[in-house]
């Protein structure tokens, strides 16, 4: 079937998969939206700012089908300043765009699927290897903004390319009428794993066939508890915002599953800090397991 993709299990881990970053706002509490799901955008502007800034140096940006339809995102890459961005990084004008649907039940009439996108190279000329992409602005205008400290376009900037692709992940459990549906819509389906998406697999065929080496993940907790218990997280950038949500049924950062013993739990560490008004701007590295 054109456009969907069966991806095979690995028979070994491979050994170059995308670098992973999760970010996202969360409340004092832990949550990520009101327990009726109202909302789940209570950043500031600056933490707004640094999302897309955060995107700016990825090369694909993912997130978990609930997200995308209770939210109604589109992944963009938030405007003309930033893909000036991506471009003194070295990277492509968009950014992949990731959504993951074990079910396959996506409206092709979220916003998300209303700007028809077209297959594009994701190496623009001149593109650096993830490992040396500069961070805008370097420590001192962490959290990322694209603000007057970034540096300026290059002279001559490469060729935009088009709008940004967007390729779904998803399992067995869609079946073809489905999968053919989204197809119609995306530029690829990927089915990957039986029930739930086989995360390995999924970020190797990524990485492989679509040279993502930088992804970055926005939730929401279920996708999350997938990526970390799959042990796939490297960095987790979290804005801790000045307000408690509560509920019981509110999501949170890592929902799901979860890692039933505190030895199985994942292990960061806290890297930088920074209060910018009363939002706490954090990453934490995943620790290495080696010890
Ligand atoms: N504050 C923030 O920064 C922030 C950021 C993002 C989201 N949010 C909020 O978080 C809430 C959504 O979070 P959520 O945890 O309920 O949902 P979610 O993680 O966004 O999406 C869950 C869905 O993604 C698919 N999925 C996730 N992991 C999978 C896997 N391993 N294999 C196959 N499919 C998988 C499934 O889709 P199917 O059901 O189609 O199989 C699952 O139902 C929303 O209210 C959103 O607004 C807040």
């Amino acid at each position: 079937m054109k456009g969907v993709i069966h991806v095979p299990p690995l028979a070994s881990r491979p050994a170059r998969l995308p670098f992973v970053l999760v970010n996202l706002a969360i409340s004092a509490d832990g949550k990520i939206a009101t327990a009726n799901r109202t909302v789940s955008s209570f950043g500031s502007p600056r933490d707004l700012a640094h999302l897309y800034a955060l995107r700016a140096t990825a090369d694909a940006v993912m997130c978990g089908a609930r997200t995308v339809r209770d939210e109604g995102v589109t992944l963009d890459t938030g405007g003309t300043r930033y893909r000036r961005l991506r471009l003194t990084h070295g990277l492509a004008e968009h950014h992949l765009r990731v959504i993951v649907s074990g079910s396959g039940s996506l409206d092709p009439a979220l916003p998300i699927f209303r700007r028809l996108p077209m297959s594009c190279p994701m190496r623009a000329p001149g593109r650096q290897l993830v490992g040396r992409v500069p961070r805008p602005g370097g420590e001192g205008s962490w959290p990322l903004s694209s603000s007057k400290k970034t540096r300026p376009p290059p002279e001559n900037p490469p060729p935009p390319v088009s709008p940004a692709p967007l390729i779904i992940l998803t399992t067995e459990r869609a079946g073809a009428t489905r999968c053919a549906r989204l197809a119609a819509v995306a530029d690829a389906v990927l089915v990957c794993g039986v029930q739930e998406v086989n995360w390995p697999a999924a970020l190797a065929h990524l990485r492989a066939r679509w040279g993502i080496e930088r992804l970055l993940c926005e939730g929401g907790g279920e996708l999350n508890d997938a990526l970390f218990r799959a042990g796939l997280v490297h960095e987790l950038h979290l804005t801790i915002c000045p307000l408690l949500l509560g509920g019981r049924q509110a999501p949170t950062l890592a929902d799901g599953v979860g890692f039933p013993r505190l030895i199985d739990a994942a292990q960061f560490r806290l890297v930088r800090r920074r209060r910018v008004g009363d939002e706490l701007f954090c990453v934490f590295r995943r620790r290495d397991p080696r010890g």
